[in-house]
Order: C-alpha cells, then sequence, then structure tokens
C-alpha cells in the first residue's frame, strides 16, 4: 500500500496529530527512533484509522505516495536538521518536508533555502493546542513554498480545529519562515496572557484573600463574557481542583517558578530586533525569569519588607475593575503582537494578512478568544490599521475601562503586589497616544556626553550644542 504522509516523531504531539489525521481517512506511516513509541501509535489506533508503523526512515520513504509528504514532529533545533539530513538521502526531488515544531524562524529560513536549491520543499508549520488540539483539532500556521502547501493542504484543512462559524483554523501566512514566525508571535501572545491572568490572580487572592473556590466562580462567570477564552476557561478549571491527598486546592501547593521553553523570548529578542515595542511580553518572559529566582528570593525577602497597604474597598467593586483591568490589557497585548506581524511582514517581506492571522488564531490554539473576532474584522475593515487599539470597537473598549485599569494598577503597586505586565500593558497604551514623550531629554543627554547631535522641533537640521 501507498501512504499518503509520513510522521516522523511519536511524541505527544506526533503521535496525536498521526492519529487525527487517520481518523480522517489519510493513511499514515509513522516512525520513531523510540520502537515502543511506534508500537503504541500502532496498538491506540486499531483496525478502523489507516496507521502502520515502521522501523527506519527508509522503510518510510519506500511505502509513501510520490511526491512524499513528510510530517516532522522531533524537538526543535539539532533535531530537524539530523533528521532531514537521514532522510535526504532517501528522497526524491519534488518531496515536501513539513516542521510542525516550535522551530526557530530563521532556522526555517535556512532549512527552506537548502532545500528548495536541492529540489525539495518545505513547510514550517507552527501548531498549537497542545495534547488535545493535536488530536481533535489543533491551529496550523503553515508557511513555505506555496504550491506544495496547496498540494497537501486538504490533509490539514480536514484536521484543523473549526471556528465557530465553521472555517478551519489553518491558512497559509507566507514564504519560508512565515509560519513559525507567526507561531513565534502566537506564544508571545501566550506568556503574556497567562502573565496578566496571574497578576489579577494575585491582586484577588493575596490582595483581597478570595479562596481558589470563589476564584472558580469569578473566573467561570468571566468566561461567560467578554473576557472569553481558553485561558481562562482553565484557570477556572484549575481553581477548582482539590489535591486528594492534603485536600486543599492544587494551586496552592504548585511551586512558584514558571518554566519555559524559549519561544516567548524569542520574541522579545525578535521585537528589538526590528523595533517594535511589546512591553507585555517582555514582562511576562521577565516574570518567568524572575520567578525562576527562588533562592534569591527567598533570601531578599527577609530584608526588603514593601509596604503593608492593604487593598481598601468594596471587593465586588475590585472584582469588576480586575476584569475590565484584564480585559484592557489583553487588548494592549493583542495590540503589540499584531503590530510585531506587520513590521515582521516588511522585514522579511512575507506579506502578513493581520484579519487572516486573527481568524485562524479563534480555534484550536492556545489563544483562542471571542476578542479575535473583533480583531479579525477590525483587520478586515482597514487591513492597514496603524495600531489595534485605535480600531473604532476598541478605541471605545479602552476608554470604558481606561479607569478601572488605572484604579487596579495603582491599587496593586500601592499594596505591594508585583504588577509588571498588567503596568506595561498600561504603559504600551498611555505611552503609544502621548504625542509628546520625554525623549527630547533623553537626547539632550546624549549630545551632553557624547556629541550624538539631536533634531530640533523648530528648524530642520541637525545640532550639537557645548552644554557646559
Ligand atoms: C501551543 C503552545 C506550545 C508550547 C507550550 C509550552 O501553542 O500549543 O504554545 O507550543 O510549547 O505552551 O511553552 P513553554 O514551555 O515555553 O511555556
Amino acid at each position: 500500500m501507498n501512504y499518503t504522509i509520513g510522521v516522523v516523531g511519536l511524541g505527544v504531539m506526533g503521535s496525536n496529530l498521526a492519529r487525527n489525521i487517520g481518523r480522517q481517512g489519510y493513511s499514515v506511516a509513522g516512525y520513531d527512533i523510540d520502537s515502543e513509541k511506534i508500537h503504541t501509535l500502532v496498538e491506540s489506533a486499531g483496525d478502523d484509522i489507516p496507521i502502520v508503523g515502521v522501523a527506519s526512515l527508509s522503510e518510510l520513504v519506500k511505502i509513501l505516495v510520490i511526491p512524499r509528504c513528510i510530517l516532522l514532529m522531533v524537538p526543535a533545533g539539532e533535531a530537524v536538521d539530523n533528521v532531514i539530513v537521514q532522510l535526504k538521502p532517501h528522497l526524491e526531488k519534488g518531496d515536501i518536508l513539513i516542521d510542525g515544531g516550535n522551530s526557530y524562524f530563521l532556522d526555517t529560513e535556512k532549512r527552506s533555502k537548502v532545500l528548495e536549491e536541492e529540489g525539495f520543499h518545505f513547510i514550517g508549520m507552527g501548531v498549537s493546542g497542545g495534547e488535545q488540539g493535536a488530536l481533535w483539532g489543533p491551529c496550523l500556521m503553515p508557511g513555505g513554498d506555496r504550491m506544495s502547501w496547496e498540494a497537501i493542504a486538504p490533509i490539514f484543512r480536514s484536521i484543523a480545529a473549526k471556528a465557530e462559524d465553521g472555517q478551519p483554523c489553518v491558512a497559509y501566512l507566507g514564504q519560508r519562515g512565515a509560519g513559525h514566525y507567526v507561531k513565534m508571535v502566537h506564544n508571545g501572545i501566550e506568556y503574556a496572557d497567562m502573565q496578566l491572568i496571574a497578576e489579577v490572580y494575585d491582586f484577588l487572592s493575596c490582595g483581597l484573600e478570595l479562596s481558589a473556590s470563589t476564584l472558580h466562580e469569578i473566573f467561570k462567570e468571566w468566561n461567560a463574557g467578554k473576557l472569553q477564552s481558553y485561558l481562562i476557561e482553565i484557570t477556572a478549571d484549575i481553581f477548582e481542583k482539590i489535591d486528594e491527598e492534603t485536600n486543599q486546592p492544587l494551586v496552592d501547593l504548585i511551586l512558584d517558578e514558571a518554566q519555559q521553553k524559549g519561544t516567548g523570548k524569542w520574541a522579545c529578542q525578535n521585537a528589538m530586533d526590528i523595533n517594535v515595542p511589546v512591553p507585555t511580553i517582555n514582562a511576562a518572559v521577565e516574570s518567568r525569569i524572575l520567578s525562576g529566582l527562588k533562592e534569591q528570593r527567598l533570601q531578599v525577602s527577609q530584608w526588603l519588607k514593601g509596604t503593608q497597604n492593604k487593598i481598601s474597598g468594596n471587593s465586588q467593586q475590585w472584582i469588576e475593575a480586575a476584569r475590565d483591568a484584564l480585559f484592557a490589557s489583553r487588548i494592549s497585548t493583542y495590540a503589540q503582537g499584531m503590530a510585531l506581524l506587520k513590521q515582521a511582514s516588511v522585514e522579511y517581506g512575507y506579506s502578513f494578512e493581520l484579519g487572516e492571522i486573527a481568524k485562524i488564531w479563534r480555534g484550536g490554539c492556545i489563544i483562542r478568544a471571542s476578542l479575535l473576532n473583533k480583531i479579525m474584522a477590525a483587520y478586515q475593515k482597514q487591513p492597514n490599521l496603524v495600531n489595534l487599539m485605535v480600531d473604532d470597537e476598541f478605541r471605545v473598549e479602552l476608554e470604558g475601562c481606561q479607569e478601572a485599569w488605572r484604579q487596579v494598577v495603582q491599587m496593586g503597586i500601592s499594596s505591594g503586589i508585583p504588577m509588571l505586565a498588567l503596568s506595561a500593558s498600561l504603559g504600551y497604551y498611555d505611552a503609544f497616544r502621548s504625542k509628546r514623550l520625554p525623549t527630547n531629554l533623553i537626547q539632550a543627554q546624549r549630545d551632553y556626553f557624547g556629541a550624538h547631535t539631536y533634531r530640533r522641533v523648530d528648524r530642520e537640521g541637525t545640532f550639537h550644542t557645548y552644554w557646559k
């Protein structure tokens, strides 16, 4: 039998994608260096799903329909290059390789160039949605050779999540590393949204002393309103989970050190490279790094006592204010992420359609949220919108939430609750709407100590002053 697609790497994501593809009726051949994983996949697929396991890459290549389509689901980095090197001698020109891992987009750029020169086709595809998403409907963000993508797209459209309007959460996003770039920005927004939710949790639990079960109710209610999203939904579930051994909310027993695999950091690093401010994403990455300094934090906490101030006022009003602060911060975060995509489109020639990206993020991925319907509509209406925050709908939303947003940040700060991401989101809003920033002084200082020159508001030219 000739199999339609090969999957290399049968970890959680690879095996679940293989099952998902098989369930749609496409025949799949799976390979992993760990034979146990091949066995588990074939066993779990049963007789109805057309999946076979093979013992080597050469065997895999032999049983695939030509041109071959091989999905690589191996860890980002060296492993991708290693598999490509091992596969190449067995491939023929015209075969299509798809990297479905969280690869760095510049690695995808390099691989695309080399493989296309050798006559192969390469698709870098961001995959979001975790274990369950891979099995039941992920969001897929492909980039690379368009013709090859069109040839294999029906497979991926069939397995992708469907948004509420039935549209599949997959779209061709652009040349070379475009798909992995979009996935990197997705992850930057994911980190930022998680950090914002965590800060609001801190405000409610430490500041207002609300219990996990009350937080469960609050987040459940929020998930039925304008904050509706996957991350709010799972947060509500998390607050409900009781540890069986201790009978306490499990969340209270989890060590407060966040880990990361680097995709959020890449988003910040690249944003710096191409001159796009993403303060909430930066704050989120830095907060994870800070959380990891647990030993140092424990020592320092003995000496720096901070403030004894408590949150004063009506709890219900603060809960509502926290909801609005979170919503406004989320808009600010998306505005930063979309601005990053817009600039990357110019820098790397990706021709991104921001409305299309918002459209596919509406389902399957970790950042799926009802807000994305409005973001999609905003960019469909005005593809060159200068910033998401100035869209008519978002302008009104931000104005409506502004007071609460400021009050929550002020109250958090005055009671000693770290608000790196909430305040960064508000700072972005305030800085972006400023006709004038205090950077005239920075220019003066640069000129003072380094003769770096400055420009003036009242005449053309470049100036230098002997300041003293
Ligand atoms: C997704 C996620 C996923 C990512 C995890 C872990 O879209 O499904 O972004 O790809 O690997 O969220 O990321 P960190 O370990 O860096 O938090």
